[in-house]
């Protein structure tokens, strides 16, 4: 875009502003004037309602839910290539190991019962902890499920990603996972269409 246009539109902006912080004094001041009372009256509701905002933030910390990492057996986790692993260790684990490694807002609820939901039920969906004893089927299964989500975007979670910006897979990373389960589905005997031949 050329200067003048760029001028032009900041000078644009600034009649904008100017605007808005007119229009906003002039409603300031008017429900000054025109009612202390009904002010004075609505600040003390809102003072209330803070207190209490606060009150359930207090006592819901009491109620935490119980964080334990399962001690890992190496015999039975997942053993790769060390790019596949640093992948999944950064992206993965923290919801679908034993080797879950907890922020510093862990304790702070209600974000630390979504936490503790994601984990229990991501190492009940994927348990790379405890890969080899998962059944072969089910290992399979898991391994096409796993293609899909991150091919979709599903995986890793939204919200997990809010406060884990490193686990954001990008392209590369997508096709490292991708071809590791697709090594791991040919390993098992497994084919591009397995989900097909169970009926899953
Ligand atoms: C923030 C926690 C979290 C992270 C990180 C995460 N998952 Fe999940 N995952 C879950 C939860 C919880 C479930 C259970 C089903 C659901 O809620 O969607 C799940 C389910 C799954 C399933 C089973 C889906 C199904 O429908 O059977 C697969 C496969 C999976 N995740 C793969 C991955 C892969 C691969 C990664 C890393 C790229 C990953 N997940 C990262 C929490 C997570």
């Amino acid at each position: 875009m050329p200067l003048e246009k760029w001028k032009g539109l900041l000078i644009l902006a600034k009649f904008d502003l100017f605007l808005i912080k007119a229009s906003l004094s002039r409603f300031v001041t008017l429900n000054l004037y025109a009612s202390g009372k009904t002010l004075n009256r609505w600040v003390k509701k809102m003072k209330l309602v803070m207190y209490f905002v606060i009150g359930i933030a207090i006592v819901i910390q009491f109620i935490q839910p119980d964080f334990k990492n399962p001690a890992v057996d190496e015999k039975v986790a997942l053993n790769s290539d060390p790019h596949v692993m640093s992948v999944l260790k950064t992206s993965c684990y923290d919801c679908h190991s034993s080797e879950t490694k907890y922020p510093w807002y862990q304790n702070v609820a209600p974000v630390s019962w979504v936490m503790s939901d994601h984990i229990v039920r991501g190492r009940k969906a994927l348990d790379f902890s405890n890969w080899a004893n998962i059944d072969a089927k089910v290992k399979l299964e898991r391994l096409e499920r796993a293609k899909q989500m991150v091919n979709n975007e599903m995986m890793p979670k939204h919200e997990y990603l809010l406060m884990h910006k490193n686990a954001v897979l990008n392209a590369k990373e997508k096709q490292t996972l991708e071809q590791f389960f697709d090594s791991q589905i040919k390993e098992l005997g497994g084919t591009p269409n397995t989900l097909k031949a169970f009926n899953i």
